[in-house]
């Protein structure tokens, strides 16, 4: 299929191309670089050996993404565009509102229009607020007791796919919600290249490692888990671009809805031991306040997809440390080399 994956040069979606590639699908890559490197799409044709072609537009911008789409040919969606730091939403609400609500809504009409009906989105476990129970099933209540616009955008999303199915029948639309995804491309030519202060766990410890940040600030040591600090549910980003194909290719008319987790959680002690093992190096770190908006633990119970998308993780959190610290270490500039 001719698949336009918006985001595309961004962490899931760099890895998300090379894994569309791998399987014999064309990418078209649509990408405003607000937040990503064009340098991260030419290291996917550089291991893929394909052409990628580059659409540069802004798809909160009807017209300007309508105009840059016009003489683009594409059988199916894969969306990850947006905005996704949950500390700048708060700071930011209605940027965040604008942004990943109407790039949804600009995509749906032009999909429309086309008849385009293969629809993959990029959701969020954040999309079930604090647990009421763990391992987490599809089935759990999501909307309820959000903490952040960011969160807040993506169970939007959601009922924005919802009703726009309802209205189009024909329309099969896919919901992805992402647990915790790390790790890198094991060739160390793409990985996560977070701009500034990385919100999350893991690049910010491989910053540590090699030696760009001091120190690990552990966000409370106090939780009901297994050593008090944070429970998640850690998937290799590889792993999680293999969801996506996974999810393309099983499309039927309709809504599904999927938890694309390992089903193993892990405290961040647990991760920053696995990364000093992985990187031979230490990461030294300090008990900080808990982190205003974090829950104890969030756990993938992945069944639904394992048996409906014949998909299932098979990496493990060692392995997502040793490719983690294989890319760190190798760009410690990210692309901006
Ligand atoms: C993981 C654990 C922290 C940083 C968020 C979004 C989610 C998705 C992934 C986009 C928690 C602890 C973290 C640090 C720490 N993002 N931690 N020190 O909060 O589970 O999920 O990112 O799709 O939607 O909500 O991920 O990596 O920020 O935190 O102690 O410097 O690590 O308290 O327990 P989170 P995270």
């Amino acid at each position: 299929m001719r698949v336009l994956l918006t985001g595309g040069a961004g962490y899931i979606g760099s890895h998300t191309a090379l894994v569309l590639i791998e399987r014999g699908h064309e990418v078209i890559v649509l990408d405003d670089f607000s937040n990503s490197s064009r340098e991260a799409v030419r290291r996917v044709e550089e291991l893929s050996g394909a052409t990628v072609q580059i659409v540069e537009a802004d798809l909160a911008d009807r017209d300007a993404a309508r105009s840059a789409l016009a003489d683009v040919a594409f059988d199916a969606v894969i969306h990850l565009a947006g905005l996704k730091a949950v500390g700048e939403s708060v700071a930011q609400p209605t940027r965040y509102y604008r942004v990943n609500l109407d790039s949804t809504i600009v995509l749906l009409d032009v999909l429309r229009e086309r008849s385009i009906t293969n629809f993959i989105f990029s959701s969020s476990a954040t999309v079930y607020g604090d647990p009421q129970y763990s391992p987490i099933d599809e089935a759990h209540p999501a909307g309820v007791g959000l903490t952040n616009p960011y969160g807040w955008s993506k169970f939007m999303n959601e009922q924005i796919v919802r009703d726009a199915q309802v209205a189009w029948p024909e329309l099969g639309a896919v919901l992805l919600r992402y647990f915790n995804p790390v790790g890198a491309h094991p060739s160390g030519r793409i990985g996560e290249d977070p701009s500034g202060i990385p919100n999350n766990l893991m690049p910010f410890i491989a910053q540590v490692a090699v030696g760009k940040r001091e120190r690990l600030s552990v966000f409370g040591d106090t939780y009901q888990t297994v050593d008090g600090t944070g429970v998640r549910d850690y998937i290799h980003v590889m792993d999680l671009a293999e969801g996506h194909v996974a999810a393309l290719e099983h499309n039927t008319p309709g809504v599904s809805t999927y938890n694309l987790g390992s089903g193993i959680g892990s405290s961040v002690l647990e991760v920053v031991r696995a990364f000093e093992t992985a990187s031979g190096r230490p990461v030294p770190y300090a008990i900080e306040a808990p982190r205003s908006g974090d829950v104890a633990e969030t756990v993938a119970d992945p069944s639904l997809a394992n048996t409906e998308l014949e998909w299932r993780t098979t990496r493990d959190l060692a392995e997502a440390c040793r490719d983690s610290w294989n890319w760190q270490s190798g760009n410690p500039a990210g692309y901006r080399a």
